[in-house]
């Protein structure tokens, strides 16, 4: 054993220790001992390159303000894992430091919920390249300072998965794994009180297998069966799968629907506080045979609940690093729909302050639908009704509402709850789109502004700001899926488009292309060059007497910077005393110097960051 590695097992074994004994009643010794002889044997086959790169990594790397994320398909990006490494010089010149491929693990043939359907956590899928070609493209990543982020799925394995195939032959061992039933009483039971994730598609949360002659927990898709965490088993295969991508050069896995590993009677079966115990041990084992890897965690939950992933209470400093802002995301697109910040800032100031040394991903848009994530006590504080705006933006975001500019699909609506999720890309949400299509330039130079005021707010709320692929060249809805057996029950689809060739578009969507890349290019370069952005500083939002405009202010030891934001397309004129403080009239994002009297004027859509003077 290296002495890094026994004094790291000193330090972070006693939190495996621990989440075991959370966890599990019995054999906690015995399983502990199986999990450190694992973590000898990873850390001894990890390479000399990556134990260096743990030792050198800055530890705040995440959290810092020149990181800017790229998330994209790797076939639709780039073909495949080769093709990455040669779009390495586009991702910096955009000021990507941070890649997350979408799920490349071997998926199951046919439908498999955008990879998200392993049947082989050791491989990638064939059409992408072989994993070595994962290893060799980490590694052409880290020369070039960007790290690499992958899709672990922790809830639910393929119905090809090994496990799956070997419970169904009769293999007790691996039946374990997985939650049968035979018979309705116990589903019947947890169905009183668990929602459905994908309730048009794959209603219900079981399935029927005629092998097993049981019923099957499938929170999502029939043919992703829910992995049972409460066999230490099971465990130990997923922390032998962290290790072995870690040892490919993985930085950052991204622990997709983390919320639904715990389920127990009575509850909706997510956010349960053994997630948390059993994410210290994954951490912890991390933390041991690969100190340089993160966690990002996929927890779509409420505002009550999502703090919870970063660390709160005993689970301090012991979780995942960064989880997804998801009201961040669905506030902007609620401000924008309503002209109005203010239900942005009750919710997003009651956001706790995150534990040290987490932080946020902050996103526009991402592969998976719009949930309108508004909770009601937030909208009262309005005087609004929150099924009421929730509904607005439905209408607002399929466009049907009088004079919505937007063009997104409806995704999962559920007459039983009254929802309706939206898909489309960030570009057809704003309204360039039906632009386009009416030759509107004045209205295609509004939904640029849109987006990119959007983006504005996600690289300077604080937080590693992720970049979707094809927002940047402003790409539309693809509606394509419409055409394929296996995507077209599925609209979200709809917004994974593939990155054309630049010498494909036309005239206007080349210019539109580089307009947008050059104006987020330029939140990179500014972001960098401000320690305010450094994500142990918090945010403020602060509304105004014009309901479109409001302040996010970073106030800390690291300096104080005031960014401002229309949400509204009309211009708004405010008072200077209205400012949180006073500020030199600079906008660091464009340099350009701003025409401030007593009166400030701000052109719709207006997205400033500014030094107090
Ligand atoms: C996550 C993914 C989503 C997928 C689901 C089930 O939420 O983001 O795309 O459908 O997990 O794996």
């Amino acid at each position: 054993m290296s002495d890094h590695f026994a004094s790291r097992l000193a330090l972070f074994g006693p939190d495996i220790r621990s989440g075991l004994e959370d966890l599990y009643c019995e054999n906690v010794d015995e399983v502990y001992a199986r999990i450190i002889a694992l973590a000898d044997t990873t850390h001894g086959a990890r390479s000399k390159a990556l134990k260096a790169r743990d030792l050198e990594r800055p530890s705040d790397w995440y959290q810092s303000e020149s990181a800017v994320g790229y998330v994209a398909y790797t076939d639709r990006f780039a073909g495949d894992l080769k093709g990455v490494a040669h779009k390495i010089p586009y991702l910096k010149s955009l000021g990507v430091t941070y890649l997350h491929l979408m799920p490349l693990l071997k998926p199951r043939p046919g439908q498999n919920d955008g990879g998200y359907a392993v049947m082989d956590f050791r491989n990638v899928a064939p059409n992408l390249g072989s994993i070595s070609d994962l290893e060799t493209l980490a590694g052409k990543l880290h020369s070039n300072d960007v790290t690499l982020t992958v899709d672990l799925v922790l809830n639910h394995v393929a119905y090809e998965h090994e496990w799956a195939v070997k419970a169904r032959g009769g293999e007790k061992k691996y039946q374990d794994y997985f939650y049968l039933y035979s018979d309705r009483t116990l589903p019947d039971q947890y169905e009183e009180s668990l929602p459905e994730v994908f309730p048009d598609f794959a209603p219900g949360n079981f399935t029927w297998n005629d092998e097993l002659s049981s019923w099957v927990w499938t929170t999502f898709n029939s043919y992703q069966w829910d992995v049972n965490w409460s066999n230490p088993d099971v465990l130990l295969e997923f922390l032998d799968i962290i290790g072995f991508l870690a040892n490919k050069g993985v930085d950052c896995l991204r622990l997709d629907a983390i919320a639904f590993l715990w389920k127990r009677m009575g509850t909706a079966c997510q956010n349960q506080s053994e997630v948390h115990s059993i994410t210290q041990i994954l951490r912890s084992f991390a933390r041991i045979v690969a100190p340089s890897m993160i966690f990002q965690a996929e927890a779509i939950v409420g505002p009550n609940d999502v703090g919870a992933y970063l660390g709160q209470g005993r689970f301090m400093g012991k979780v995942s690093d960064v989880a997804y802002h998801n009201s961040l995301m669905v506030q902007i697109w609620s401000a924008f729909a309503a002209r109005d910040a203010r239900l942005m800032a009750v919710a997003l100031n009651r956001f706790e302050k995150l534990p040290p040394g987490t932080t946020w991903t902050t996103y526009l848009r991402c592969h998976d639908d719009i949930g309108w994530a508004i909770d009601d006590s937030d909208a009262q504080a309005l005087g609004w009704s929150g099924f009421g705006h929730r509904s607005f933006l439905a209408d607002y975001y399929s466009g049907i509402f009088p004079d919505s500019p937007a063009r997104g699909v409806l995704f999962q609506v559920n007459p039983a709850t009254g929802d309706r999720r939206i898909s489309g890309t960030a570009a057809s949400l704003a309204g360039l789109e039906l632009a386009l299509e009416t030759n509107d330039s004045h209205a295609i130079n509004s939904a640029m502004d849109r987006v990119f005021c959007g983006y504005a707010i996600v690289f300077g709320f604080g937080g590693l700001p992720l970049i979707y692929m094809g927002d940047e060249w402003g790409l539309l809805n693809d509606h394509s899926y419409l055409l394929r057996d296996e995507e077209k029950a599925d609209s979200r689809w709809v917004h994974r488009p593939h990155m054309p060739k630049f010498e494909d578009l036309t005239e206007q969507g080349r210019d539109i292309a580089l307009q947008l890349s050059a104006r987020i290019t330029r939140l990179a370069t500014a972001r960098k060059s401000l320690p305010q952005l450094h994500a142990s500083q918090s945010s403020t939002v602060v509304t105004t007497s014009h309901n479109g405009v409001f302040f996010v202010v970073r106030d800390g030891e690291r300096g104080v910077l005031v960014e401002a934001y229309n949400m509204s397309p009309d211009p708004a004129v405010l008072s200077l005393d209205e400012f949180p403080c006073e500020v030199t009239p600079v906008d660091l994002i464009t340099g350009d110097e701003l025409d401030f009297g007593d009166q400030v004027h701000i052109p719709g859509f207006a997205s400033w960051w500014l030094l107090p003077s």
